[in-house]
């Protein structure tokens, strides 16, 4: 035997020479929830560990994140039932909160990336990501929402749109308008491949934004299929995208795969709410090292190809990299 590849194994100080993949807190974006009022902090029922926080105490979160490396947030918003209705007014209301607080987050922190979510979900009173007649999705007239969604969003100082409702023609229509109004710097992530999965309904809890009829199969995509992520992807990118997001990723990681290699763009991964409970439960019955775990799924999302992942692991992982 003249090839043992054990060799290259043999000791810690070999094995980090020759290890491929790396992550960073640099890669990750820390998805964060926001309500209204102060002093709450409130614990997401099916995601442990993870919380709805009033501003002034997500501002607080935030700072301890900025101390442990972590620079980018994706702020998603909870609205009581009462401020929801058929159109998602609220969304783009310059007096409602969430549109006040990106302002305070950005003006507090301006060296830190946001992000938010353009989709009509959890301002809806139907609960789609889009708007509804008939049992119908709408997809032309959803557009014009999600481009006043996004326009609220950009002059409340988000640094990148995250159009995450799988309408067709929607970030061409969005860079179209934040173009046309002066927001050339505003960056879209779309959600490129979204697919209808199961693993979201821990954020569904965490919102309350779960639909009131039906389900999202004749918009997010179907598990089965990859080709027509391709389709999804070149879209994206003649509509001027400057990220590719694959959504879920621990179930999707040939999807990240393959998107990496048929771009340019930078991809991005999201390491959703339900896989996130998965880890987090078989943790507390002791199955599972759920650090370990959490490293590894998250290793092999960069491995698979995603320079980005959207993980509610952030935390978790920048206190572990400091312990290291
Ligand atoms: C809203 C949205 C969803 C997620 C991100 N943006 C839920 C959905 O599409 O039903 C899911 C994120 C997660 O599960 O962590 N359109």
């Amino acid at each position: 035997m003249n090839r043992r590849p054990r060799r290259n194994r043999k000791s810690a100080v070999i094995r980090s020479m020759v290890e491929e993949t790396n992550l960073s807190v640099k890669d990750l974006i820390f998805p964060l929830f926001l309500i209204e009022g102060s002093n709450q902090k409130v614990e997401v029922s099916s995601m442990p560990g993870i919380y709805r926080y009033s501003l002034d105490l997500m501002l607080k979160e935030i700072e301890s994140c900025i101390r442990l490396g972590i620079k980018a947030f994706d702020i998603f918003p909870a609205y009581p039932e009462s401020k929801k209705d058929k159109f998602a007014t609220e969304s783009y209301n310059p007096e409602t909160f969430y549109l006040k607080a990106i302002q305070k987050i950005k003006s507090t922190f301006p060296d830190i990336c946001v992000m938010t979510d353009v989709a009509m979900d959890p301002y809806s009173s139907d609960g789609h990501d889009g708007l509804v007649e008939d049992g119908e999705i709408l997809n032309d007239e959803t557009l014009e929402i999600l481009g006043k969604m996004a326009m609220a969003q950009a002059q409340a100082g988000a640094d990148i749109i995250g159009p995450s409702d799988m309408m067709d023609g929607r970030v061409g229509f969005i860079r179209n308008i934040l173009d046309q109004n002066n927001y050339k710097e505003v960056s879209i992530m779309s959600y490129t491949a979204k697919y209808a999965s199961a693993f979201y309904n821990p954020f569904r809890d965490a919102l309350d934004s779960a639909p009131k009829a039906g389900d999202k199969k004749t918009y997010q995509m179907d598990p089965a299929n990859l080709q027509e992520a391709l389709l999804e992807a070149d879209l994206d990118e003649k509509e001027g995208a400057d990220f590719l997001m694959v959504k879920p990723a621990m179930s999707y990681l040939d999807v990240i795969r393959t998107l990496k290699e048929n771009t340019y763009l930078p991809i991005a991964a999201y390491n959703v709410s339900g896989e996130y409970s998965m880890i987090k439960a078989a943790q507390q019955k002791g199955w599972l090292d759920g650090e370990k775990v959490m490293a590894e799924s998250l290793l092999s999302m960069k491995r698979a190809g995603a320079n980005i992942i959207l993980t509610y692991f952030a935390k978790e992982f920048a206190l572990l990299q400091q312990k290291q």
